[in-house]
C-alpha cells in the first residue's frame, strides 16, 4: 500500500480547531483506499514561540522537508500580545517555509457553489483561479529603516521582482488556463509601478505568443476589485504578484461564500520540495476557541492537497462532500466540528 508522509502544522487561533476537522476528513476520504497517510505533528506557531523562544528551527526545517507535503491551519498570535512583539511569526514561519520550500505557485481557487451565502444579489457563474506569485514581490524582506523613532525616519520596502520568477509562475498560469476556460488576466499596476510592471507585462506577452488559444487580458489592480465584485463571473485564471495576490483572494474569498470556504496551496511545481495546503484566513484570534470558525476552507484545501498527491477519485470525494454540506446549509450555526463532521459522514456516503 502506498505511504505518503504528511507534515501537519496546526498553528495558532482557529487552526487546530480547521485542521482537526480537516484531518477526519482526509482519514475518511482514505479509508480502506490502500493509500496509508503517515502524519507528523508540528508545534509551530505564537503558542511554540511563547514557550521556547523558537520560530522554526532548522531541525524543523529539515524533518518538514523530509514529507510529501504539508497540511496547516493558520499562524499568528493575539494582537497587541507584548511578548509577540519581536517575534514576526508569519514572516519567521509561514513565509520562510514558503520561501525554503519554493512555493512560487500560490494556488487560490474562487468558485461560487450553490447555496453559498454570497454578498452579491446576481453573481452568476464564478469559477476562476488566482495564481499568486509566492516568493518574492514586498515579500523577500529587502527592506530596512535608518533613523527610526524620529521624526525624519525613513522605511524602505523593496518588491523583488525577477524575470525567472516572473515567468516561472506566469507559466504555470498559462499551463492552467489551458487546463481550464483559456483566459488569463494579468493583474498589476504598470501605471505606477513601472519597473516591475514592464517585467510581468512583456514576460505575459512573451508567452502568450505559445498559447494562442489563451485569451489574454490586462486589468490595474485598483480596477479589478470592481470587476471581482461587479462581474466575477468575467474572470477565469488570473496571474498577479505576491501582494496584490494576497489582498485579492480575500476580496475573492468574501463574493465567493465568505473567508471560511477559500482553500489555498502554495506549490512548488518542480516537486523539489514538499507543497503546502492552508486555508487563505488567518488564525481569527477574535473567535479562536470557541468552535466557531467555519472548516471548510481547511477541507477544500485537503483536497487540493489530495489532488497534488494524484489521489483524483479521494479529492473528488472531499470536494463533493463540502459542496454538498454547502448545499444543504440552512442558516442554524453549527460548531467547527459539526460541520466537520458532516462532511466526513456525506464523503463515506
Ligand atoms: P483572519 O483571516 O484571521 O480573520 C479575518 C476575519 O475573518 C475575522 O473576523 C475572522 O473571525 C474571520 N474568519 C477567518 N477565518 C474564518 C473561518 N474559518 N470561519 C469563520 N470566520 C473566519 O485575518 P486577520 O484577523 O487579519 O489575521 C489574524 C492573524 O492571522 C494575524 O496574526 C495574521 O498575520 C494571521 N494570518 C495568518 C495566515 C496564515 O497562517 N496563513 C493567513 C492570514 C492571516
Ligand atoms: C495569507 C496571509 C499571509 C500572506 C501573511 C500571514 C503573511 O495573509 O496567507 O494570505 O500575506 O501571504
Ligand atoms: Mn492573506
Amino acid at each position: 500500500s502506498r505511504v505518503v508522509k504528511l507534515a501537519v502544522i496546526p498553528g495558532d487561533g482557529i487552526g487546530p480547531e480547521v485542521i482537526a476537522e480537516a484531518e477526519k476528513v482526509l482519514d475518511a476520504a482514505t479509508a480502506g483506499s490502500g493509500i496509508r497517510f503517515e502524519k507528523t505533528h508540528f508545534s509551530l506557531g505564537a503558542g511554540r514561540f511563547l514557550e521556547t523562544g523558537e520560530t522554526l528551527t532548522d531541525a524543523d526545517l529539515a524533518s518538514i522537508k523530509s514529507h510529501d507535503a504539508i497540511m496547516l491551519g493558520a499562524v499568528g498570535g493575539i494582537p497587541g500580545d507584548v511578548r509577540l512583539k519581536d517575534a514576526n511569526i508569519e514572516r519567521g514561519l509561514l513565509l520562510k517555509l514558503r520561501f525554503e520550500l519554493d512555493h512560487y505557485v500560490n494556488l487560490r481557487p474562487s468558485k461560487l457553489y450553490p447555496g453559498a451565502p454570497g454578498p452579491l444579489a446576481n453573481p452568476g457563474e464564478v469559477d476562476f483561479v488566482v495564481v499568486r506569485e509566492g516568493t518574492e514581490g514586498p515579500y523577500v524582506g529587502n527592506g530596512g529603516a535608518i533613523r527610526r523613532g524620529t521624526a525624519q525616519e525613513v522605511a524602505n520596502e523593496t518588491s523583488v521582482n525577477t524575470a525567472f520568477g516572473v515567468e516561472r509562475v506566469v507559466r504555470a498560469a498559462f499551463a492552467l488556463a489551458e487546463r481550464r476556460r483559456k483566459k488569463l488576466t494579468l493583474v498589476h499596476k504598470t501605471n505606477v509601478l513601472v519597473y516591475a510592471g514592464a517585467i510581468w507585462k512583456r514576460v505575459v506577452d512573451e508567452v502568450a505568443e505559445e498559447h494562442p488559444g489563451v485569451a489574454v487580458d490586462y486589468l490595474h489592480v485598483d480596477a479589478a476589485t470592481i470587476f471581482l465584485v461587479t462581474n466575477p463571473g468575467r474572470f477565469d485564471v488570473i496571474v498577479t504578484d505576491n501582494l496584490f495576490g494576497d489582498i485579492l483572494t480575500d476580496l475573492a474569498g468574501a463574493v465567493t461564500g465568505g473567508i471560511g470556504l477559500a482553500a489555498s496551496g502554495n506549490i512548488n511545481p518542480d516537486r523539489a520540495f514538499p507543497s503546502m495546503f492552508e486555508p487563505v484566513h488567518g488564525s481569527a484570534p477574535d473567535i479562536a476557541g470557541q468552535q466557531k470558525a467555519d472548516p471548510t476552507a481547511a477541507i477544500f484545501s485537503t483536497a487540493l492537497l489530495l489532488d497534488h498527491l494524484g489521489l483524483t477519485a479521494e479529492a473528488a470525494r472531499v470536494t463533493r462532500a463540502a459542496e454538498e454540506d454547502i448545499a444543504h446549509r440552512d442558516g442554524e450555526p453549527r460548531t467547527t466540528s459539526q460541520i466537520g463532521d458532516a462532511i466526513a459522514a456525506r464523503v463515506q456516503a
